[in-house]
């Protein structure tokens, strides 16, 4: 089936909000060294570019969640799909996501990371929905607040695709 998909962030309009989001990362983190964390497989795009524009020492590890299936809708289960390979240990750690939408995935992971004494905990997002929230989680940087739409590319998806979009997109009839 194809869908229609219609332009909401254009492709410079990301890249350049990356930018200054990686400008201002590398301002807080001054004199540190900031452990990235992917949440995959959404984050993985903005965190390869994010990376790129920090100028602090940068270190990177990946897990994986799931709660959502294929669907548009949350499912309310969190599991952790894929784990950390390394430790967490007196690290300064910033999660990279994607998207938060109800926040639970989230408030869940920050929970666990919490638990294994890292030095600090931030939280980075490319899109945030606000108006969707369930569970309050604070969000340290956010690329864009967006409205209530179901959005893909730059690793979001619908059904696994359109991930590879260069743009952030809304799908029409997804809702
Ligand atoms: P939360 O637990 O409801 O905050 O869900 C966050 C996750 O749901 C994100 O990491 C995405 O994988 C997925 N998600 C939420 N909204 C969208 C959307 O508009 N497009 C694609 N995926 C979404
Ligand atoms: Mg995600």
């Amino acid at each position: 089936m194809a869908e229609t998909i219609n332009v909401l962030i254009s492709e410079k309009d990301v890249e350049e909000r990356i930018r200054e989001m990686g400008e201002q990362i590398s301002k807080d983190y001054a004199g540190k060294q900031v452990h990235l964390i992917c949440v995959l497989k959404g984050g993985v795009f903005f965190m390869c570019d994010l990376a790129k524009r920090i100028s602090v020492p940068v270190s990177m590890d990946f897990m994986s969640v799931s709660s959502y299936g294929d669907d548009t809708k949350s499912s309310g289960v969190v599991k952790i799909v894929k784990d950390l390979d390394e430790h967490l240990e007196g690290k300064d750690v910033l999660i990279v996501e994607d998207i938060i939408d109800s926040g639970r995935t989230l408030s869940y992971l920050i929970d666990i990371l919490q638990k294994r004494n890292p030095n600090s905990v931030r939280l980075c997002t490319l899109l945030d929905k606000p108006e969707r929230r369930v569970k309050d989680v604070k969000v340290d940087y956010v690329g864009f607040s967006i409205p209530d739409k179901f959005v893909v590319g730059y690793g979001l998806d619908y059904a696994q695709k359109y991930r590879n979009l260069p743009y952030i997109g809304v799908v029409e009839g997804a809702e």
